[in-house]
């Protein structure tokens, strides 16, 4: 199918689920809560604002590492919420970005700010949850995630269904933090602003994620560990970088 029929396609899903299908969502107890519009409304001024300079470095990093300033078809961006980082990469790369965020509440705001940059052709927006991404097997060619993994129900089942969705060939980078090209005196104001030393050991989590991969019988991925052990102390976090193998 064409690609930008398909994107206006996924696009109008997902704005219908805002229009009003947002509440069929199931609310077992015990389940993760609701998203509502409030965390959308909070998260996309974070992006606006103290998290503003992450995502052109992030994505200048993502195209590098990833080498895809030239590859062409479908990249998805797993929880990217108001979508900043999507934007960054629709202005470096060819490919067509995918907003799967578990709130639908971000996708008003996120289609609105890639028409306003002109880039609307480039971009749709679907409900998903990272743990069953509503996509066939060997759908995209890139999957990106930032920041989104420590809030799925279940880290390993979330990898599980990135390998699935991605072709033979294609390939992931999902973390948390900052990219490891933003200077530490920016990483250490951005961390001051918003009040967020390092609430989580990247120790624990590196090895939590080595422990999915050998799980997943994945032997060939990085991890990336931006700046570890700066002067300043600040945790930019970690990266995860893999290819699906192509047999
Ligand atoms: C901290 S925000 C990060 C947003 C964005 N990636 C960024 O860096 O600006 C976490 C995002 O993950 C989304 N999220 C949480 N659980 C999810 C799940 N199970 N599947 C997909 N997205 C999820 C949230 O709705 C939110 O947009």
């Amino acid at each position: 199918m064409n690609r930008l029929i398909r994107g206006a396609i996924v696009a109008a899903v997902a704005l219908a689920i805002v229009a009003g299908k947002a509440s069929e969502r199931s609310t077992t107890p015990g389940q993760p809560k609701e998203p509502t519009k409030a965390d959308a409304e909070r998260m996309i001024r974070a992006a606006e604002g103290g998290l503003a300079p992450v995502y052109a470095p992030l994505a200048e990093e993502i195209v590098e590492r990833l080498t895809l300033a030239d590859r062409e078809g479908v990249g998805i961006d797993v929880g990217s919420g108001p979508g900043t980082l999507i934007l960054e990469l629709c202005r470096r790369t060819k490919l067509h970005w995918i907003d799967a965020d578990i709130n639908p509440y971000f996708f008003p705001y996120f289609l609105g700010q890639a028409e306003a940059a002109g880039l609307g052709g480039r971009v749709s927006a679907i409900r998903a949850d990272a743990c069953a991404l509503p996509f066939r097997d060997h759908f995209a060619d890139v999957i990106v995630s930032r920041g989104s993994f420590p809030f799925w129900p279940d880290l390993q089942q979330g990898i599980a269904e990135t390998l699935r969705v991605l072709k033979p060939g294609g390939l992931a980078y999902i973390g948390r933090g900052l990219p490891e090209r933003m200077p530490l005196e920016t990483a250490r104001r951005l961390r001051a602003e918003r009040g967020e030393g390092p609430k989580y050991d990247p120790d624990e989590t590196e090895q939590q994620l080595r422990a999915v991969m050998k799980t997943l019988g994945l032997e060939d991925y990085r991890i990336h560990r931006p700046r570890p052990n700066n002067p300043e102390g600040v945790n930019y976090g970690l990266w995860l970088q893999f290819e699906k193998p192509r047999r």
